[in-house]
């Protein structure tokens, strides 16, 4: 199987290298793909709709690339720190994902090309690990029909309301944790 990893850092040192050389240290029989965030150009959606009519995003920057890398996973995980909300980079990605299913008349139907995936989602800064429901709410549009923004009603791979107590503050071992569980 195929792991999208989504870096949602903006740097390339730090924790997110940290995890990067974890996942790789750990040898999954699955193969990664990273997708960096901070190696990426990516704008906001400018709402002009053009994607209605040709079901692609008239932007020239690197979200094609990323759209595609995202279908052709079996699974994805998404890794972000905290920046204040989430890095600016991630959410325009969101926001790209969205007009672009939205507007093709993808979004909510069985012809979504990434409905059903495998998604993990994680979110950390630099002293803890940290809520992710909030971006599970937001993602889980992509990958299911029917989908709450009240409630996170997708079954995502991770789930761990205590995950500072169990994994000692160390988003590393919690990841490392999930992955090892695929
Ligand atoms: C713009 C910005 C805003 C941030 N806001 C918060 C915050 O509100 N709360 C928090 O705990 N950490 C915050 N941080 C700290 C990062 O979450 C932390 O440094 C994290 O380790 C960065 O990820 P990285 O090491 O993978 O680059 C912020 C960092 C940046 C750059």
């Amino acid at each position: 199987m195929k792991i999208a990893v989504i870096l949602g850092s903006h740097r390339r040192e730090g924790k997110n290298k940290e995890i990067e050389d974890m996942l790789i240290g750990l040898n999954l029989e699955h193969e990664l793909d990273f997708i960096r965030m901070a190696d990426t150009h990516i704008f906001g959606c400018t709402t002009c709709y053009e994607c209605a009519k040709t079901n692609k995003c008239v932007l020239d920057d690197d979200f094609e690339a990323i759209y595609k890398k995202l279908i052709a996973a079996d699974m994805i995980f998404i890794i972000t720190p905290v920046y204040a909300i989430i890095p600016s980079r991630l959410t325009a990605l969101f926001e790209r994902l969205t007009s672009l299913l939205f507007a093709s008349g993808l979004l909510n139907t069985e012809n979504n090309p990434l409905l059903g995936k495998k998604v993990a989602v994680f979110s950390y800064c630099s002293s803890q690990i940290c809520d992710e429901k909030d971006i599970k709410y937001i993602f889980q549009k992509f990958v299911m029909t029917g989908y709450s923004f009240d409630a996170v009603n997708y079954r995502y791979i991770n789930d761990c309301p205590n995950a500072n107590e169990k994994y000692n503050y160390n988003i590393c071992e919690y990841i490392k944790n999930v992955a090892l569980a695929l």
